[in-house]
């Protein structure tokens, strides 16, 4: 990723995966509603989806500085109004601390379970409990999963070259995440494919 001067940092998958993003977000999450961000990396994802879910208040999170001080510039350069400053929440934590102190409706984690240990996608599970309302609240996940001996090709190539780069990462098997999705109190409503062999997942607590 470049850093530019004023702490912008630049993902261009982001630029390829944000309109089928969206087009999912805009369909299943629920309007006027209060979204957290888990991992929101550059910042370009919350300040795009901001500018298009005007009635809902986006949060965005990541635990990395770089990352929040690149939210943060990318929000100087946007700044919505239902767009928050970036709160620090590393998904493993016990407790995560919401600020401001507002209900959270949907909790959006992109392209992180398979570049953090299984334990982030654990605790994500656990802290997306803890805060979302029981009967209601959304879950949504995107990325890259391996589907038994369906897994594309792009996929099983992917997971090789994460798992060489950190042994905890890795491209995660779709059953397992919806298994541990089950047994934290998460239905799997829906499954979306996505361009380039990723997936769109929806639990609902
Ligand atoms: C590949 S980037 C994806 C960022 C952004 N969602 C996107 O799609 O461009 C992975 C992100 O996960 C974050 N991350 C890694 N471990 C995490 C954890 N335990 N809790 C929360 N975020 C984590 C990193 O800081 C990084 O911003």
């Amino acid at each position: 990723m470049n850093i530019p001067q004023d702490g912008r940092q630049y993902a261009p998958a982001t630029q390829r995966n944000r309109e089928p993003i969206l087009a999912v977000l805009a369909r299943v999450l629920k309007a006027h509603g209060n979204i957290l961000e888990i991992a929101s990396g550059t910042g370009e994802h919350a300040v795009f989806f901001a500018a298009h879910l005007k009635n809902s208040q986006w949060l965005p999170s990541d635990p990395n500085p770089l990352c929040r001080r690149s939210i943060q510039a990318w929000r100087a350069n946007f700044p919505y109004n239902n767009l928050y400053p970036p709160i620090n929440i590393d998904a493993r934590e016990k407790v995560w601390k919401i600020e401001p102190n507002i209900p959270i409706h949907s909790i959006v984690n992109i392209n992180m379970i398979h570049i953090a240990p299984w334990t982030a996608f654990l605790g994500l599970l656990a802290g997306a409990n803890s805060i979302l309302p029981a009967g209601g609240g959304i879950l949504y996940l995107y990325g890259p999963y391996k589907q038994g001996e369906n897994t594309a090709y792009s996929n099983l190539a992917f997971d090789q070259s994460l798992r060489r780069q950190n042994p905890d990462w890795g491209v995660r098997e779709l059953d397992l995440v919806v298994e541990e999705a089950k047994i934290a109190g998460f239905q799997l409503r829906e499954i979306v494919p996505m361009p380039a062999n990723n997936l769109s997942l929806l639990f609902q607590l």
